[in-house]
């Protein structure tokens, strides 16, 4: 083995002032303490610069040891700079998050819990009502045909009570034909071109007219409309199922009244009122027994079959039973309106 040449001291020198710097960066705690080691070490007067510096005071045989020795001290110092730097930046990082974290549950506070919209929870108290009695809820479309929401329901064109709607109507198909239902009574005629009698259903949902908002009325607002299709059904049975209604809907100590009226699509028709106990009377909606030609238009032959209907508004339900005085108020969504219910 030959004989190593001694290692110079300038080398040893520089392991051991490594050294120190590598510890010096390891306990380094903050970016900007870690930048002024960095400029220290490796700066103009730093200890790789003077060392490089030396190079040249050393012996030609040793001088490619002392300037690998000089780059492998650059190198590490350089590293543990690197590391030491992404490990603070990642503390500094998580520090500024949970600092800077908001505790939105604070601000908020308890966040409070929604409910039915008014309308639809009488809508839905009616339906529960009618389903009680033995009925069935249908549907049926808010666009419809101009045969479904007059013509089929009595009312011809050029039929005086086609005024008492202000329609809406559709452009498609021929002008005229289609409409927004006026009303719910349409759905008696698909219900019954759909099913053989027996018939028992109720059909609510969103009715349209060209109406101006005030008050009392909304161009759009909510109607329920009954059928009952079955033998030997008269009046009398429209009566005690208007009766039994009331009663079961509004309380024990309702009751209702029929007023002849006139109706296109029944025959003979009714208004249905029904009395507070403190006895005053409130006008409800029409009602009476099924004419022959809506059963024939409906596909159903009225010398086997007849029945009542009957149709009231839902949105009246509102000030009726909360006392809302303006039913535009219950249809803009303002959350103060809305809690109350
Ligand atoms: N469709 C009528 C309206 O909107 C209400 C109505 C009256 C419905 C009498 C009926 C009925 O089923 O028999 O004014």
């Amino acid at each position: 083995m030959p004989d190593l040449p001694p290692v110079p001291s300038i080398i040893t020198d520089l392991d051991q002032n490594v050294q120190s710097v590598l510890s010096r960066i390891a306990d380094v705690s903050d970016t900007a303490a870690l930048d002024a080691l960095e400029s220290e070490t490796l700066g103009k007067s730093g200890l790789i610069v003077s060392a490089r510096k030396a190079i040249g005071e050393v012996s030609p045989t040793e001088r490619k040891l002392v300037g690998m020795a000089v780059q492998e001290s650059r190198t590490s110092i350089e590293q543990a700079l690197a590391d030491r730097r992404q490990f603070l930046a990642q503390g500094e990082r998580a520090l500024r998050l949970q600092s800077e974290r908001m505790d939105l549950t604070e601000v908020i506070g308890t966040p409070s819990v929604g409910h039915i919209h008014p309308l639809t929870q009488a809508w839905e108290e009616l339906e529960d009502t009618f389903i009680g009695m033995g009925f069935r809820v249908a549907e049926g479309p808010h666009v419809e045909t101009d045969w479904h929401n007059f013509d089929a329901l009595n009312i011809p064109k050029g039929h005086p009570a086609r005024d008492a709607f202000d329609s809406l109507y559709v452009n498609n198909g021929e002008p005229g034909s289609t409409v927004l239902r006026t009303h719910t009574s349409p759905v008696q005629i698909r219900t019954m071109l759909e099913q053989e009698p027996p018939i028992y259903i109720v059909a609510p949902g969103r009715v349209f007219r060209r109406d101006t908002a005030d008050a009392t009325h909304l161009p759009v607002f909510h109607q329920l409309e009954g059928l009952v299709v079955d033998r030997n059904i008269g009046l009398a049975d429209l009566a005690g199922t208007i009766e039994s209604f009331t009663k079961a809907f509004f309380g024990e100590g309702f009751t209702s009244r029929l007023r002849p009226n006139y109706f296109p699509f029944t025959e003979p028709s009714a208004e249905f009122d029904i009395q507070r106990p403190d006895g005053s009377w409130l006008e409800l909606g029409g009602c009476g027994v099924v004419h022959p030609n809506v059963l024939k238009a409906g596909g159903i032959d009225p010398e086997e079959w007849s029945g009542f209907a009957f149709g009231f508004g839902i949105d009246r339900f509102l000030s009726i039973k909360n006392g809302v005085d303006d039913i535009r108020d219950a249809f803009t969504n303002d959350i103060r309106f809305l809690q109350q219910f």
